[in-house]
């Protein structure tokens, strides 16, 4: 499976995961890394979407440190899956020791903890995402006791090395695009409702 297909990732990460809300997490993160794939990488947006995809699908079944995301990734080894969309997988986990040095492991490590936030912010919206902007978004970023799983350390890790990798100054309209970029994402999937 060399060439895995978008379809084929999706029937793997649901045979994996039952869980509603990390299926729901795994689409949006697979919605945000493709829009950086439309941009960087034009031809392969759809890698950059497998790899979103399918980042997560271990943890069901192999939370632990030991076992996620190395014992999907070796699966993924079985099935021919190449080696850019393994190495962002691992390298979503900074415990594996991989470097994020390609433009899809940065995009996808700084998508995952944004895309779980967003999703907490749409959640506690009656609109949902169709009202939600990046404003809001930031605000709540503010607040500690808000979704306070997710790790504000990584977002920001993230959105700079996401500049660094663009060649744009980290500035509050950076962090602003790079949000509204993720939320427009996964608005146009449709996966957060
Ligand atoms: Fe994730």
């Amino acid at each position: 499976m060399a060439n895995m297909t978008i379809d084929q990732a999706r029937e793997l990460m649901r045979e994996w995961t039952a869980s509603p809300a990390l299926r729901v997490h795994m689409e949006c993160v697979s919605a945000c890394v493709r829009a950086y794939g439309k941009m960087l990488d034009p031809a392969n947006e759809e890698r950059w979407a497998i790899a979103g995809l399918l980042h997560d699908f271990d943890y069901e079944k192999h939370p632990t440190l030991d076992e996620h995301p190395m014992v999907g990734v070796a699966h993924l080894r079985t099935l021919g899956v190449d080696d850019e969309i393994l190495t962002a997988i691992l390298a979503h986990a900074p415990r594996t020791g991989t470097p994020r040095d390609r433009p899809m492991s940065i995009a996808l490590f700084a998508c995952d903890e944004l895309a779980g936030f967003i999703v907490a912010c749409a959640k506690v919206r009656p609109e949902g995402t169709s009202t939600l902007g990046a404003s809001s978004v930031k605000k709540k970023l503010k607040d500690k006791a808000f979704a306070a799983a997710v790790s504000r350390e990584d977002i920001a890790t993230g959105a700079s090395e996401l500049a660094a990798l663009l060649g744009k100054p980290l500035t509050p309209e950076f962090e602003t695009e790079h949000i509204q970029r993720c939320i427009d994402a996964i608005k146009g999937s449709g996966a957060a409702g």
